[in-house]
């Protein structure tokens, strides 16, 4: 197992390009499998969960390559159309091939995806959906067998809650099923306008992706394409608190500024500049950071509950207090304790964390329990005085593509070792 020495206190400075978003690669790649050909897809970072949903395309028989960051995907020959678990549980979002395998094969046996860092993770709103749809689901044992019913068709679907896997599951499964699905409530993150730019691309009929109602009119098939992904507003947002925490001049190149929408403000509130032109995004910290006051995780364009981590270690070296809600899941936290023994001062009651901030943080040596807190654990050592060791690096594989080479880049003190 790998482990993150990081000699904290450099300054950075420099360029650095970002790459392609992981919560695009997934269920695109899934996508591929309505398409019965060769897709080429660019920007695809290379990532743990990415190499997951590879294997698991593998296993049902597709030929999928990588070049540097483009993957190459032949889904003609598919052989299978079932998921064994230990595929299923090397990541949670594994549930976005439910879709994908009904489109194609009308009938699917895979598990439940596996249990999950972040508390429960429940998939009922994809099941439901999918009834809706003329699919027939039994549950036993942990096993989920799928199979439609009559045809595959259209529905009127309205998600109680915008989820972000539901919603990209239905308009999956609905490109190429009989009729039109109309998806009331759906997510809106940008990575939805990704899969449905993808599965426009390849022939679906897909409108409204971004916004709250999402209409899908089932075409009887789709062609491959080639498309490159968004690149990832979450590594940007976890570069932007390297800079804050470090009192650091960086630009981002490769950013949609409008995907940070909600971010920037929490940066400005801090004391942060934010200027974007043609070439990137370029964030000055000051000195001293100020407290951002308050931040509230929330759907798609509220502030990203994936932000929530890297952003506290911002919090916790800030002038203030901070106070944290995080509404998207239950156990979003467990990089509070971590956080504290680098001498961070925060409480957590439920949903809520209370940050105030400290002049400085200490090295300290601290275990990652989930990507994003894995994320929060390596700003911290950034601007930490001393060297600290951050294990649990395999969490932090799963969505950073080679954070330790990209920070190095920029001036940073982090060894793998
Ligand atoms: C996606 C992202 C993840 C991000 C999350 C919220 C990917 C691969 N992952 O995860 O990084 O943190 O969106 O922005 O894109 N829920 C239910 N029933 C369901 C589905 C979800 O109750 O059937 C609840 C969840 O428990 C959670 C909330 O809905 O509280 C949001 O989850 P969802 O949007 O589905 O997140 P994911 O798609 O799993």
């Amino acid at each position: 197992m790998s482990v993150f020495v990081v000699d904290g206190g450099r300054v950075l400075s420099g360029k650095v390009r970002l790459q392609g978003s992981k919560n695009s690669s997934l269920p695109i790649l899934a996508a591929t499998l309505l398409c019965r050909g060769e897709c080429v897809l660019h920007n695809c970072p290379r990532l743990s969960d990415v190499e997951a949903s590879l294997k698991i395309l593998r296993y049902i028989g597709c030929t999928a390559q990588r070049e540097e960051n483009t993957v190459i995907v032949d889904t003609d020959n598919v052989t299978r159309c079932e998921i064994p678990t230990e595929l299923m549980h090397r990541m949670r979002s594994s549930i976005i091939f439910l879709g994908a395998m009904i489109a194609r094969f009308d009938r699917v046996r895979m598990s439940f995806p596996g249990g999950c860092e972040l508390g429960p993770r429940p998939i009922d709103l994809h099941l439901n959906a999918l009834r809706e749809m003329g699919v027939e689901i039994s549950e036993d044992h942990g096993e989920l067998d799928c199979c439609v019913q009559d045809v595959l068709h259209g529905a009127n679907i309205v998600l109680p809650l915008p989820s972000v896997g539901a919603t990209e599951n239905i308009m999956i499964a609905a490109a190429t099923a009989k009729g039109a699905t109309i998806i009331s409530n759906a997510a809106r993150e940008p990575e939805i306008v990704d899969l449905a730019d993808f599965l426009n691309s390849c022939g679906a009929q897909i409108h409204g992706a971004g916004e709250s109602t999402i209409f899908i009119d089932g075409v009887d098939r789709l062609s491959p394409t080639t498309h490159a992904m968004i690149p990832d507003r979450i590594v940007a947002a976890t570069l932007m608190s390297a800079a804050a925490v470090t009192g650091s001049d960086i630009l981002m190149t490769g950013v949609v500024p409008s995907h940070l929408e909600s971010v920037f403000p929490v940066f400005r509130d801090s004391g942060c500049e934010i200027e974007y032109d043609g070439e990137g995004v370029r964030i000055s910290a000051p000195y001293r950071l100020q407290s951002p006051k308050l931040i509230r995780t929330m759907p798609y364009p509220g502030f990203p509950t994936d932000a929530q981590a890297p952003v506290m270690s911002m919090a916790a070296v800030a002038d203030g207090m901070t106070v944290f809600v995080e509404n998207m899941f239950l156990s979003r936290y467990s990089h509070v304790s971590e956080l504290c023994r680098f001498g961070a001062d925060i409480r957590v009651e439920g949903k809520v964390a209370v940050v105030d901030g400290v002049k400085r943080l200490l090295s300290a040596n601290v275990r990652a329990q989930d990507l994003r807190g894995a994320a929060a654990l390596v700003v911290a050592a950034l601007c930490a005085r001393g060297q600290s060791e951050i294990s649990g690096i395999e969490y932090l594989e799963r969505g950073y593509e080679e954070l330790e080479l990209v920070l190095s880049s920029l001036g940073a003190d982090v060894k793998k070792i």
